[in-house]
C-alpha cells in the first residue's frame, strides 16, 4: 500500500494531484494545503523550510511513505533540505522550461512564476541550461494566487489581474508561456481568453503536472513502495479555512 502526502500553500497543489490521481488512483492521499500562511511566493526560504518541516511531520505521523511539493516556491526552497533531513523520497515541481523550449517557433518563452520561484537555484540552473538557445522572459503572476485562493476563476476582476502580467509576455513575442506556480494551471480558461483577447490565440501554456506524477510513479517504483492501498482515498488537512479547498476539490 501506499500512502503519499502533498502539500501545497493553498489549493494549487490540486492541480497537481489532479494528475497524480490520474496516474495512481489506488493509493491513499494525504493533502495539506498550508492557507494560513498563503502567498509563499514573498516569504523568506527560512520560513517556508520551517513550514516544510511541520508539514512533513504531520504526514509522517500519519504514515506517508513519500511526499510531493505541489508548490514550485516550496521545491525552490526547501527541497534539497527535506532530503537531507528525512528518509522518505519527496518530489518536487520542475518549471516546464524545456517543453518550453524545445516547441517555442519564435524563439521566445516566457515563465509566470512567483518571486520566490524566479530567485532559487533550482529555477536560475534549469533556465541556465536553455538560455543560449531561446529568449526566456520571467513575469511574477502578481495576484494570481489570491484569485485561485478566493476562487475567483474567471470574469472581468480575473481577466484585468491576468491581464497585467501576462501581456508584456506576449508582447515580447513569447509563443510558449510556462505555469510555473502550481496555482495558476486553475486560470487557465483566463489566461486563454485573455491571450486571445490581446491578439495572440495562438500561444501555448505549459503546466508542469503531468511531468511530476509521471516522476512519482517512477520515484515509487524505484524505491519500491507497493501500489494499490487497501483503503484508497484522500484526506484535506489545512492549517486556515476549508471552504474553497473543498469546493475546488470537489471539482477536480
Ligand atoms: N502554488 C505555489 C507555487 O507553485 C505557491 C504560490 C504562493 O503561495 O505564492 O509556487
Amino acid at each position: 500500500m501506499a500512502i503519499i502526502g502533498i502539500m501545497d500553500s493553498g489549493v494549487g497543489g490540486l492541480s497537481v494531484f489532479r494528475e497524480i490521481r490520474k496516474a495512481l488512483p489506488d493509493e491513499r492521499y494525504i493533502y495539506y494545503s498550508d492557507n494560513a500562511n498563503c502567498p509563499y511566493g514573498e516569504k523568506t526560504p527560512d520560513f517556508i523550510r520551517d513550514r516544510l518541516r511541520t508539514i512533513t511531520d504531520i504526514f509522517l505521523a500519519r504514515g506517508a511513505q513519500a511526499a510531493v511539493l505541489a508548490c514550485n516556491t516550496a521545491t525552490g526552497a526547501a527541497i534539497e533540505v527535506l532530503r537531507s533531513e528525512y528518509s522518505i523520497p519527496f518530489v518536487g515541481m520542475e518549471p516546464a522550461v524545456k517543453p518550453a523550449a524545445l516547441g517555442t517557433q519564435s524563439g521566445v518563452i516566457g515563465v509566470l512564476a512567483t518571486a520566490g520561484t524566479l530567485k532559487a537555484s533550482k529555477y536560475l540552473t534549469t533556465k541556465g541550461h536553455f538560455e543560449d538557445n531561446v529568449r526566456i522572459i520571467e513575469h511574477v503572476g502578481k495576484g494570481f494566487v489570491e484569485l485561485v485562493e478566493n476562487g475567483e476563476l474567471t470574469g472581468p476582476h480575473a481577466e484585468n489581474v491576468v491581464r497585467r502580467s501576462l501581456t508584456p509576455l506576449l508582447e515580447e513575442g513569447a509563443d510558449r508561456i510556462v505555469l510555473g506556480c502550481t496555482h495558476y494551471p486553475f486560470l487557465l480558461e483566463t489566461l486563454r481568453k485573455v491571450a486571445s483577447d490581446e491578439g495572440y490565440p495562438d500561444v501555448q501554456f505549459i503546466d508542469p503536472a503531468p511531468a511530476v506524477a509521471r516522476r512519482l510513479v517512477n520515484v515509487l517504483k524505484e524505491k519500491g513502495i507497493a501500489l494499490k492501498d487497501k483503503n484508497p482515498g484522500v484526506e484535506f488537512l489545512s492549517s486556515g479555512p476549508r471552504e474553497n479547498l473543498e469546493s475546488l476539490a470537489a471539482s477536480i
